[in-house]
């Protein structure tokens, strides 16, 4: 956070807390900040945002220092960590520091994978390193390249973006940083390469803020339009400040002063290879305008973002399906528009195969939609895990398509995946919820889900979303067969109806809620599932294990007698989803095993089928509405969100930032 100098100012503090406040859903375990009072101070905590802020005050209380007049700061950094090197505990909080004195300050987001070379080099150089983070090193090379620059002068010559950009050339793998130092008051450098960073500039002129256009950046340097000016990791923070937003491209330095910006750009294979920064050019740039509301990022009336986020679905739903389904007009037709694949069907149709890359629910997103990809596209589909993918250096031919789905878009593994698939040729296609993310902008066309801001950890709205987007991609590349033109336009009919059928089975809440007080003491829950619903097996036991923390696995129903059979007694709870569809009679079966060997029977069934789907009235049943069967694991999710939601509250448990766990993973 940058002031123009001029004008009146703000406390800073209080707009780095509200900063954090809002980032807390990307790492919650330890906090930290610092600002200026004379020179800089930092403030470094375990544990939530709260904790930090409390402890700033008490710290200050101790120091003598009343932070509320510290009116002549205006620049400072702030950090939320969700830990990678080092346990959560405050030397390993950020600001990461050059010693004391606090010369050079850090914050980072990312993973530093040279970190240990530049380690033993700055400690054969004398420095002392007090965390386990690979930050750590960072701060101590910006002042071992500061002193060295200054070397047998007596005031310092070299500029605080020079420092930087040669930190930068040393640096390996992934960040984005900002830092702070003691000999450049008042100023503050970020940069990056690979994780995700935003520049929000607020006009202070009543003019620039109504006007419509806003085209280029060279008010950015001008001292005649006074601005605050914000950096982060995510557009969360900046959203209630400004909606005018610059993103930061990799390798980009971006040098803050007085309210001021001025952009530099290092040479990416000079950087990464270690050539000469001497002449990095200065780069002009244009801003963009977030399409996001400050409402979307509040809880509303909902107690917590996760409940918010699954009785929105109905809504979030209708706009991810907004503008891009047709039915009736002039020529009655029922098609589907994807803008962003347009140009790029006829490819996807000629693929050789068709490859989903992902991480956890987005994972299972596509696992959901990959029966009717299977049917209507009639091109092989599978299914890859990022990590898994790149593990196995599998195989990505020129002639695949390579769909990468994401919510937030920044995820690393899937972002490293894409970045493999790029080298070997194939065409890539994104689906993510975030404009402007990094998965968003390397791949070569996609769609946005557009279900607006998801800021529980656990993934809800954004997963039925992606079903219906890969939905609408089957229907679209599956194009006007004659053939299947009945099944296409009853699957059209069918997400037309989707949002209201997601209405009905969200008033399951209650019996939810009162089945989670039968489970709160379970050790374990296994959920069986199989066709269109063996993704809603696994999604539903990791909503469960993700937020409750209770043990729970989701299982393919065919593979029941291959080893899952085994764990099954009278103390064993499974939820077994058997919805009309052609497994059904394959479900009557597995449910009737497991009954003969005294498992705790849940069956989801479809409403009014409770009798041929538990004959005998053994276990207990949650029906839901029927819909088209591909399209059945949109509705078949929400009861087991509802599940693990009330789990989680009944159990005690955090619901909107689990133990351990973070809504974005940007490190591997
Ligand atoms: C993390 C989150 C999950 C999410 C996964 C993939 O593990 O906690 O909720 O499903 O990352 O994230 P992405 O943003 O790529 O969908």
């Amino acid at each position: 956070l940058n002031y123009n100098v001029n004008r009146e100012r703000r406390f800073i503090l209080q707009i780095l807390f509200n900063g954090l406040r809002r980032l807390e859903y990307r790492g919650y375990d330890s906090a930290g900040v610092s600002i200026d009072h004379n020179q800089p101070l930092v403030f470094r905590q375990e544990g939530n945002i709260e904790s930090l802020v409390k402890s700033v005050y008490q710290e200050a209380d101790a120091m003598g220092l009343d932070l509320e007049e510290s009116f002549c700061v205006h620049a400072g950094i702030a950090h939320t960590r969700w830990a990678t090197h080092g346990e959560p505990a405050p030397r390993n909080s950020h600001p990461q520091t050059s010693g004391d004195g606090n010369e050079f300050l850090v914050v980072h987001n990312g993973v530093i994978t040279n970190y240990q070379v530049l380690k033993e080099t700055l400690i054969r150089h004398g420095f002392t390193f007090e965390s386990e983070t690979d930050t750590e090193v960072i701060p101590k090379l910006a002042k071992f390249v500061f002193d060295k620059a200054n070397e047998g002068e007596g005031s310092h010559t070299v500029t605080f973006s020079e420092v930087v950009l040669e930190v930068m050339r040393h640096l390996e793998g992934a960040y984005a940083l900002i830092f702070k130092s003691l000999h450049y008051p008042n100023e503050l450098i970020a940069c990056k390469r690979g994780s995700p960073l935003l520049l929000g500039v607020k006009e202070l002129n009543e003019e620039f803020n109504s006007g419509p256009t806003f085209h280029d950046s060279k008010f950015l340097s001008n001292n005649d339009h006074p601005k605050e000016l914000f950096l982060s990791s995510d557009a969360h923070a900046i959203v209630e400040h400004t909606k005018k937003v610059l993103v930061i491209e990799d390798g980009e330095v971006v040098h803050l002063k007085d309210g001021n910006v001025s952009i530099l750009k290092f040479d990416n294979d000079k950087g990464r290879h270690g050539g000469s920064l001497s002449r990095p050019a200065s780069v002009q740039r244009a801003l963009s305008v977030l399409e996001m509301e400050v409402e979307q990022i509040n809880k509303g009336n909902y107690e917590h973002y996760m409940q918010k986020e699954i009785h929105e679905q109905p809504e979030s739903l209708k706009t991810t399906m907004r503008g891009r389904l047709i039915r009736g007009g002039s020529c009655k037709a029922k098609t589907v528009l994807l803008g962003g694949l347009k140009d790029h069907f006829k490819t996807i149709r000629r693929s050789r195969r068709i490859v989903f890359i992902g991480c956890g629910t987005s994972y299972n997103a596509a696992l959901a939609a990959r029966p009717i990809l299977e049917e209507l596209s009639g091109v092989p589909v599978t299914m890859e895990i990022a990590s898994d993918l790149l593990d196995r250096q599998g195989p990505i031919y020129r002639e695949d398509t390579a769909v990468f789905v994401s919510q937030s878009g920044e995820t690393a593994d899937t972002l490293n995946a894409l970045e493999y698939a790029l080298e070997n040729g194939a065409l890539c296609v994104g689906i993510t919820n975030t404009v402007g993310s990094a998965i968003a902008r390397r791949t070569h066309c996609g769609v946005h889900i557009n279900a607006g801001a998801e800021i529980g950890v656990a993934s809800t709205k954004a997963y039925t979303s992606q079903i219906v987007v890969m939905a609408m991609l089957a229907l679209a590349i599956g194009g006007d067969a004659i053939s299947s033109q009945t099944r296409r336009e009853a699957i059209i009919d069918g997400l037309f109806d989707l949002p209201n059928k997601v209405r009905e089975v969200l008033k399951l809440d209650q019996e939810m809620k009162d089945l989670a007080k039968l489970l709160i003491a379970e050790q374990s829950l296994l959920v069986f599932g199989r066709g269109y619903n063996y993704a809603t097996a696994l999604e539903g036991a990791l909503k469960v294990k993700e937020v409750a923390l209770m043990h729970s696995e989701g299982m393919l129903a065919g593979e029941m007698k291959h080893g899952p059979l085994a764990l099954v007694d009278e103390n064993l709870t499974i939820i077994v989803i058997a919805t009309r569809d052609s497994c059904f009679s394959k479900q009557q079966s597995v449910i009737q095993q497991l009954h003969a060997r005294k498992g705790r029977l849940i069956v989801m069934c479809s409403k009014g089928d409770a009798v041929s789907a538990c004959p005998g009235g053994f276990g207990r049943v949650i029906e839901v509405p029927q819909v088209e069967d591909c399209l059945q694991p949109v509705i078949n999710i929400v009861p087991l969100q509802l599940l693990a939601y009330h789990l989680t509250v009944l159990r005690g448990y955090n619901v909107d930032q689990p133990r351990n766990l973070a809504k974005s993973v940007t490190t591997q």
